[in-house]
C-alpha cells in the first residue's frame, strides 16, 4: 500500500498552497500533476488546452498518475481540479495513498480566482455560472475519490494542514 498524501479539489481550493505547506512541515516532498505535465510538454497548461485540446490534456493527466504509481511514495501529490473527470483515475488516486478532498463553495472560487488567467476552463464572462456548472458535474466524482473531505472555505492553510496530518495514518 502506497503512502502518499493526495490532494484533490476544485480550482482555487488551495491544493498547491496546502501541499507546499505540508512539504515544509514534514519530510515529504511536494509534487503537482500540473507542474509535471508542464515540464513534460515544455509549455503552460493554458497553451496545451489551446494548441492540443482538453482531451489531450486529460490523457496526459492519466499518464502522469500511472507514472507516479510506478515511481512515487511518501510524497504530497497535488492534482489538477479536473483529474476526477476521467473516472479511470479514481482507483489510481486511491492506490497512490490517502486522498483528501479540499471542498470549497463556488463563491469562494470566484473570489479567489478573480483576474486569474491560468485556468483555461474559467476564461470569459460569468465565472460563477461556469464554476457552478463544473462543480455540479464533478461533485459526486470528488466524493467518490475522497477518503476524507475537508470544508476549507473558512479554514486557514495551517488549520487544513493540521486536519490532514491528524487524519494521515
Ligand atoms: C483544471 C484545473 C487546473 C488545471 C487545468 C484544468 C480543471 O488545475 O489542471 O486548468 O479542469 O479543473 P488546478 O486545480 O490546480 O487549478
Amino acid at each position: 500500500m502506497m503512502k502518499n498524501i493526495v490532494l484533490i479539489g476544485f480550482m482555487g481550493s488551495g491544493k498547491t498552497t496546502v501541499g507546499k505547506s505540508l512539504e515544509e512541515k514534514t519530510d515529504m516532498v511536494f509534487v503537482d500533476t500540473d507542474e509535471l505535465i508542464e515540464a513534460y510538454e515544455g509549455c503552460k497548461i493554458s497553451d496545451i488546452f489551446t494548441d492540443k485540446g482538453e482531451t489531450y490534456f486529460r490523457r496526459l493527466e492519466n499518464e502522469t498518475l500511472k507514472n507516479l504509481l510506478a515511481t512515487t511514495d511518501n510524497k504530497v501529490i497535488s492534482t489538477g481540479g479536473g483529474i476526477v473527470t476521467n473516472q479511470a483515475n479514481i482507483p489510481l488516486l486511491k492506490q497512490l495513498g490517502k486522498v483528501f478532498y479540499l471542498r470549497i463553495k463556488p463563491e469562494t472560487v470566484v473570489e479567489r480566482l478573480e483576474g486569474d488567467k491560468t485556468r483555461p476552463l474559467l476564461i470569459g464572462e460569468d465565472k460563477l455560472v461556469k464554476v457552478e456548472q463544473l462543480m455540479t458535474d464533478r461533485k459526486e466524482l470528488y466524493e467518490m475519490a475522497a477518503d476524507k473531505t475537508i470544508d476549507t472555505d473558512y479554514l486557514s492553510v495551517n488549520e487544513i494542514v493540521d486536519i490532514i496530518l491528524e487524519n494521515f495514518t
